[in-house]
């Protein structure tokens, strides 16, 4: 591609052997120079790529040698062949190099705080703080070049589909999506706050009263909560809505679009139409409502094995209404007793009581410390229905709570996967993508702390046909039309039908206990839409960051987030969060209290 602008003629990175003996104006920087005495090498380095410039006529020699790197360069020349023997297959630009005829500097550089190299160990903070260096790195470039080009590709099919690009406000009220809001003071209504939005949620529901029936933005969300590798306190989804739908409707679309994305972007194709798991039998097969696929080690139901055991562990769960479950690790028999108790501590660091294990030996036994609280019966039906063989590993856990039970294992399941490599190291491209849809999630969570019903999601889901009359009477066994799109045990996104009844929805409020002041005082500019005329819809929203993220190969969303911040929150570049003029406080009419320590 003829790069954008009039001072070059060409991208550096393009250059090949087809364009010998062409003049070329190039613009770059310097990413490393070579003093060969009489002839100077210099790599320039522009978004395109990087191709070999050199520098042996008289005038040139001597600028060439002046440079440092980073400094910003435009250099005249011709592209020739390079010598035989100096060819570099590393590069596509290897065969060629630019035989300058004039250099100029157009900007000099201080020295970089690191080097603008793909494999250094910095310090991330520095890196942050210097994040117009830190993304002249290849890697990182690409990483930015590869969002913008999703973002291309996924604007492309939403048209296609007929969808709306509609922008939604970021000075707004509340949207819940279970973490805390943003607020912005409102100078001019003192004591008053906007909260930036959580998610476009309520607004993309008008919309659709509204009749534009197909939506989506590329929206910015807020959420102020402990930022993860793979959470921001600000990120962007994809988020749409579209009206007269089913969830198969959203289904396919989506469907459409990460197929797209991953022929186009990666070349890979992805088998349609996607897997679909319900909620219930991801966590029984899996231990997670976000499974990993790629490996097995599915979990295996151990209920009427040890149903009428001695090992009081595993009676007190049971005899509570709990489970007992286990999986087995084909050739774990060749743990150390050391990995076996960091496993148990693993267990114990997230919340459990213990984790057993044991190993199958020959004659038919299991070793284990827990050996002595079980029959011979009870061994042989373990192995049995666990399918062990001699050298494997097996582990269980006992919970009074099914969920729990299962979650423990689930995440002893990913922690196997990870230790025995059966996935790629984090930050590699996975060879395996595998995608699915986890559907019929519960609607309702209890918290037992506050002693009342959350949503799951959010209020604004829609109950499964089957619990549209019996959702208030009985929540805990309601599911609701939602679904997750999960990929390769990662969530990247949620959505769901939406409730279009004002009854329902009020009935919804009612029993997470939000009372009809509260629903009227918060959401009426819903319950008034819903009001006036609501088809039925339904729609999704999916973590951009994340999609990038796992396309890319990285191990963080901060790696494909122009300017991310630090776990602290804070922004190494600008500094931000800052104090502010006393001034502004006072138009704001705020005073900040000394902060509690
Ligand atoms: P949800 O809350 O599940 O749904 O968010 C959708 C997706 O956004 C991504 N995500 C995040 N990414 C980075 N940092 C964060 N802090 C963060 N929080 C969420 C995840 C998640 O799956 N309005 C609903 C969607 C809908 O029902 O249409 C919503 O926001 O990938
Ligand atoms: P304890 O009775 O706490 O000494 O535990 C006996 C064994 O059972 C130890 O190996 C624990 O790791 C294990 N254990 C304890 N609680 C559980 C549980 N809820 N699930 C699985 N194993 C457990």
């Amino acid at each position: 591609m003829e790069p954008f602008g009039s001072l070059r003629t060409d991208g550096a990175g393009t250059l090949r052997s087809a364009d010998l003996d062409r003049r070329v104006v190039l613009g770059g920087w310097v990413a490393s120079s070579r003093d060969h005495g009489g002839v100077v090498f210099l790599d320039l380095r522009d978004r395109s790529g990087v191709v070999q410039v050199v520098a042996e006529a008289e005038g040139v020699r001597d600028a060439a040698g002046a440079l440092r790197g980073e400094f910003v360069v435009r250099v005249e020349g011709t592209v020739r062949a390079r010598p035989a023997g100096t060819v570099n297959p590393g590069l596509s630009t290897g065969e060629v190099e630019v035989e300058a005829t004039a250099i100029t500097v157009l900007s000099p550089s201080l020295t970089p705080p690191f080097p603008v190299a793909d494999d250094i160990e910095t310090d991330e903070a520095l890196r942050l703080r210097h994040r117009y260096v830190d993304l002249r790195r290849p890697r990182m470039a690409s990483a930015i070049i590869l969002r913008a080009r999703a973002v291309q590709v996924i604007r492309r099919v939403m048209e296609a589909n007929g969808f709306l690009e509609i922008e939604t406000p970021i000075l707004t009220k509340s949207t819940p999506e279970g973490a805390r809001d943003f607020l912005v003071p409102a100078r001019l209504a003192p004591g008053r706050f906007y909260a930036l939005p959580q998610s476009p949620q309520l607004f993309k529901q008008l919309l659709m009263v509204a009749g534009m029936e197909r939506y989506y933005q590329i929206a910015r969300s807020f959420r102020d909560e402990d930022q993860r590798a793979d959470r921001q306190l600000e990120f962007t989804q994809l988020d749409l809505e579209a009206s007269f739908v089913v969830e198969a409707d959203i289904h396919a679309l989506l469907e459409e679009v990460f197929a797209t994305l991953w022929s186009e972007l990666l070349g890979v194709e992805i088998p349609l139409p996607l897997p679909r798991l319900s909620f219930s039998e991801a966590m029984r097969r899996f231990g997670s409502d976000k499974p990993d696929t790629r490996y097995g080690l599915e979990l295996v139901e151990l209920d009427k094995v040890v149903a009428d055991t001695g090992f009081q562990v595993f009676a007190a769960a049971l005899g509570a209404g709990g489970t007992v479950v286990g999986l087995r690790l084909p050739g774990g028999g060749d743990l150390s007793r050391r990995e076996f108790d960091e496993l148990v501590d693993f267990a114990r660091g997230r919340g459990a009581k213990g984790l057993v294990w044991m190993v199958a030996e020959p004659g038919g036994e299991l070793r284990s410390p827990v050996r002595k609280f079980l029959s011979d019966a009870e061994v042989a039906g373990l192995r049995d229905a666990l399918g062990a063989e001699d050298g494997d590993a097996v582990f269980l856990a006992a919970d009074p709570q099914v969920r729990a039970a299962q979650e423990l294992l689930g995440a002893v399941r990913v922690e196997l996967a990870r230790r025995r490599g059966l996935v790629p190291e984090p930050g590699t491209r996975p060879t395996r993508w595998d995608f699915l849809w986890v559907t019929a999630p519960p609607m309702f969570e209890w918290d037992a702390e506050g002693g009342r019903w959350d949503a799951a999601h959010h209020p604004f889901v829609q109950p499964s046909p089957e619990f549209r009359d019996t959702f208030d009477e009985r929540p805990g066994e309601a599911t609701a039309t939602a679904f997750d799109l999960v990929l390769n045990g990662v969530e990247l996104g949620t959505g769901s039908l939406r409730i279009h009844d004002p009854a329902m929805q009020q009935r919804v409020f009612a029993l997470l206990g939000i009372a009809p002041e509260e629903a009227q005082e918060r959401f009426s500019f819903l319950l008034r839409g819903l009001s006036y005329g609501a088809p039925p819809h339904g729609g999704m929203g999916l973590g951009l960051d994340r999609i990038v993220m796992l396309m890319a190969g990285r191990s963080s969303i901060r790696d494909v987030i122009p300017f991310p911040k630090l776990q602290s929150g804070g922004d190494p570049l600008t500094d931000a969060p800052s104090t502010v003029e006393p001034r502004q406080l006072t138009d704001l009419g705020i005073a900040v209290r000394p902060a509690k320590r």
